[in-house]
């Protein structure tokens, strides 16, 4: 009886401490611990406006977070999975690099019985998600970033005859693709044409090329390229699958003299700039900081084990097959850009 009172005593003297340690909004030895990555620190956008969002929006929530740069390589952020559940993290976030390859990653986390939040890459494999209780994704609606900049693309060309150069009615485009195989890719390259055509303007695919680093040097090569190839001066516009490699054909056009109507998609600040001097004519916002602060919302209400990880969030699950956040894109223009600086 003694030692049932004092055990209650000591409860209600010690429990105060643990609920503020764990609500508390300082980062302390009991505050959660996020195992994280980016698929490349290469990535302008991944890097550039994902991690620090990630990084500050844990730290200003009382969350530990280690990101780490898989470089590109699946097998690699296999290993360090396997590093982040040994030292045992309270749950992963994680950017798949091979978006078919989540089964793999779901596994580990489900033997190990971590939560895990997928972000920017969405699986690919059918079914993956509903296979583990405690994994969702935190993302975009892919398509709807090429039907927005598909829609900007037809509005400007119906708005300016003379970017049809050859005057067939057709548009004449180069179109630099990302990695092959991402839905944000694919879903660009598809939704982006296929706003002409169903404007009923016809299309002409002059070249396509993919980089699975969505790089502004592969953007600069392709595009010199295929500015000095036998169909370089009937180029008449340059679709962009993101700012990155956007930036890297404006490059190669001022190095050859040349400008084009140009498109991109996530409205890094750069593209914002590139609006102001007349070098692009659009992007669409990807918005990696509310993406990354969703990612970290849902990742710390997993690591608390709460079922709905939504709850007392902005954010909610699409259903429950996809668990999907899918974060908003906007079009950005010459007439709103400043309204994203
Ligand atoms: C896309 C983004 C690209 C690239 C890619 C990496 O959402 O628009 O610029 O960062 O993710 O997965
Ligand atoms: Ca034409």
């Amino acid at each position: 009886m003694k030692k049932t009172i004092l055990f209650i005593a000591v409860a209600i003297m010690v429990l105060p401490f643990a609920v503020f340690a764990n609500g508390g909004s300082e980062a302390g030895s009991d505050s959660i611990v996020i195992g994280a990555n980016i698929y490349s620190f290469a990535d302008n956008f991944m890097n550039g406006v994902m991690k620090p969002e990630l990084e500050s929006y844990a730290a200003a929530n009382g969350a530990e977070i280690t990101i780490v740069d898989s470089e590109g390589q699946q097998a690699k952020l296999n290993d360090q999975i396997d590093v982040f559940i040994t030292k045992g993290v309270d749950v992963l976030a994680i950017n798949l690099v091979d978006p078919a390859s989540a089964s793999s990653v779901i596994e580990k986390a489900s033997a190990a019985g971590i939560p895990l939040v997928l972000f920017n890459k969405e699986a690919t494999e059918a079914g993956v998600m509903t296979s583990y209780d405690k994994v969702w994704y935190v993302g975009t609606d892919s398509a709807e970033s090429g039907i927005i900049q598909g829609e900007m693309m037809v509005a400007d060309w119906n708005a300016n005859p003379d970017w049809d150069k050859n005057g067939d009615g057709a548009v004449q485009y180069v179109l630099l693709k990302g990695e092959p195989g991402h839905p944000d890719a694919e879903a660009r390259t598809k939704y982006s044409v296929k706003a002409f055509t169903d404007a009923g303007i016809k299309v002409e695919e002059l070249a396509l090329e993919a980089d699975p680093n969505w790089s502004t040097q592969h953007g600069n090569d392709k595009m010199q390229a295929w500015l000095s190839s036998s169909f370089g001066n009937d180029i008449e516009l340059v679709i962009c699958n993101n700012d990155g490699m956007a930036f890297g054909a404006i490059n190669a056009l001022k190095a050859a003299d040349v400008w084009l109507p140009l498109y991109g998609v996530d409205a890094l600040d750069q593209a914002l700039t590139h609006i102001a001097d007349g070098e692009m004519n659009g992007t669409v916002l990807n918005d990696g900081v509310n993406q990354s602060r969703a990612t970290i919302d849902l990742a710390i209400n997993a690591a608390k084990g709460m079922d709905d990880v939504t709850a007392g969030t902005n954010w909610t699950l699409e259903n429950q097959t996809t668990k999907a956040v899918r974060v908003p894109y906007v079009a950005v223009t010459p007439e709103n850009y400043q309204d994203f600086r």
